[in-house]
This record gives structure tokens, sequence and C-alpha cells, in this order.
């Protein structure tokens, strides 16, 4: 369970965690239960029949009779407990690409809303090297290069795991609630500057005649409804400085004492994805990270990306939905007002 918290309060439930309480030996990672696995092959065809848009999918298009103890327990650790959980067996081999993206999406169904990602109306993405770099026109996710630790939007950013590199590609996670304390413990004096935030670049997310930096700063910690939030991209905050916008050097020294407590190894933790793991992970509570990988022409990583969007979650604060799709936010639907510089949308 989750204790309230409000800024100025040491975090200390199941939210923070270490390296040393997530050890890279596969220890603590939940296999999927036959009988969930039974279900999902028993739900699919019903879900085919329907031809649904991804964003309609609701539970009961994908009944899973005998799956709802499992799937509130993996809920409990998303929302009330670390913020991630690492799945195994998800039966990759047994289906079509399309039947196992099919499947995956109905699963995910029962953790929320299935979000768009992109205005490229990108609900199902198929992650995997495709060359891309990223820079302010574009976001990373095609492309093999490593990435920083950040935040995805919507609540929940899930991966399946299809196929791995032969080398790299390492997921790292690392606790919000971890930086957050040392910076409190240790630098209490950039809170204001954190809680302040930061204006983000929207990389090519805007239309042609809207800005590229959003008008509005998002905080990198907040708290919304006695919960800790955290929203952390530093590569979108940089690149807004091409476009005009100043970055104070008290600013920049509080931005890399976030980075220099993120590096630290014994606050990440580092896991391997194997076919047919699926990782689920709160934005609000965890920072992510991939290293660089190396495909082979014999052997190339891919995985399936879900964004999930859960309005019965107690955690609705500031993040990336605000800066690359905001008209999809319900943050700014609801508390926007609360940011600087923010202005309603228009409807
Ligand atoms: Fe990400």
């Amino acid at each position: 369970m989750n204790i309230p918290a409000n800024p100025g309060d040491v975090i200390t439930d199941a939210t923070h965690w270490g390296r040393d309480d997530f050890p890279d030996d596969r220890s603590w990672v939940r296999p999927i239960p036959d009988w969930v696995i039974d279900d999902i092959a028993k739900a699919l065809p019903g879900l085919r029949e329907r031809t649904l848009h991804p964003r309609d999918i609701r539970p009961e298009h994908f009944p899973l009779p005998r799956s709802g103890a499992f799937l509130a327990e993996v809920n409990g650790h998303l929302e009330a407990g670390p913020g991630f959980e690492l799945l195994s067996g998800f039966p990759v081999d047994d289906f079509s690409y399309e039947d196992t993206a099919l499947a995956y999406t109905g699963l995910a169904a029962h953790f929320g809303r299935i979000s768009i990602q992109s205005h490229l109306d990108e609900y199902v993405v198929d992650v995997s090297d495709k060359g891309e770099k990223m820079g302010t026109g574009a976001r990373g996710h095609y492309g093999s290069e490593s990435l920083p630790f950040h935040a995805d939007g919507a609540n929940t950013v899930t991966l399946l795991c299809l196929q791995t590199a032969p080398e790299g590609g390492e997921s790292l996670l690392v606790s919000g609630a971890a930086i957050y304390n040392a910076v409190l413990g240790e630098h209490p004096e950039y809170l204001d500057i954190l809680y302040r935030g930061f204006h983000h670049h929207r990389r090519g997310e805007q239309a042609p005649d809207e800005a590229p930096v959003t008008p509005w700063r998002s905080p990198v910690f907040s708290f919304y409804g006695d919960q800790f939030h955290i929203t952390y991209v530093r590569p979108s905050i940089n690149y807004c400085e091409v476009e005009g916008t100043v970055i104070t050097e008290a600013e920049n020294r509080a931005l890399d004492f976030v980075d220099s407590v993120i590096a630290r190894p014994e606050i990440q933790v580092s896991m391997s994805l194997k076919p047919g793991d699926l990782q689920l992970v709160n934005n609000f509570v965890v920072l992510h990270s991939r290293t660089e990988y190396f495909d082979t022409p014999k052997q190339q990583r891919r995985l399936i990306r879900l964004w999930l969007d859960t309005p019965a979650s107690r955690h609705n604060g500031p993040g990336k939905m605000d800066w690359y799709m905001p008209e999809h936010s319900r943050f700014l639907a609801t508390r926007g007002h609360l940011l600087e510089g923010f202005a309603a949308l228009p409807n």
C-alpha cells in the first residue's frame, strides 16, 4: 500500500526500491500461470471476430474468467507496489504476429485503456530498429541507440518481447521515489526548481501551426492526491534551448544532480527481456531506459509496445502526454490549470 506523501516527506513505501531489491537473476519475475494462458487462448477468437480498434477494446471484449486474482495482483504492483512488473511466458510462439499483438492488447486492456502514442495515430507500436535517431524531430523508439532514463506517456507503458538482439538492449528501471529521496536528503535546495519544472520540446509531435515548445512548465516532482509523481525526459528539456528557451545555471545544476543520482548503479534495476516477457511500468512512479543494442541479419530485436490510460488509478500527474498529445491528457483536462503557463486547451 502506498503511504500518503506530501512535499518534504521522505518516501518509504513500496515505490522506493533499488538494485538489491530486484537482483538481475529473474528470481522475482512472475510467470503467467497456465490457467491465464488458457483464458487468453480462449478469448482470442472472440476478439478477432469483433475487429475493434485498439482504443475501443475493453475487458469485457476479452473475458479472462479464471484470471481475476492474477490480474488484481499485477495491478496492485503497478498501482500500490513498486510500480512495475515483469511477467514471463506470454505465448508468443503459439500465435501469428497479428494474433500475438491482438492477444496482448486484449490482456493489456484489463490494466487500462489502450492509448494513442503519437500523432501518427499509433496505438500498437512495433519497437524495432528502423534507423531513427533521437532528436528535436523524433522520439527515439524506432532506433537502436541507448535511451536516457525517462517516463513514457499515459499511466502505464508495457512491452511484450518477441525477439532479443544478440547483444545489448538491456532494460533498466529506477524508482522515482529513490531519486526524490536523494534530492531531499542531499540537495534540498534544488527541490523548488524541480517542483516548478520545465518546458519540454514536442519533438515533431506538434501541428505545423503549433509552437515546438510547450508554453507551460511540467514539474519533475509533484504530489497529487497524496501521491508522489515523477516525470522526466532530460533531452526534451534541453532541446528547448534550440528554440530559444533559457535554462538557468541553477536549473542545470538541479538537473545534473538528478542525472547523477539516476546514474548510481545501486538504484538501477536491470533486466534482460526474453521472448514472451511482458513488462509493465507505471510512468508516474518509475523511469526507464534501454541500453544500445546490435542486431544481426539473422536476429533482430523486436517488441510490441502499448500505452495504457488508467482512469481508475490514483496516479494522474503531469507527464509526456502533456507535451506530445495534450488533447489526450487526462492530467491537463483535470488539473492542467495548476501548471505554470498553462492555458486551457480548446475543446
Ligand atoms: Fe520509453
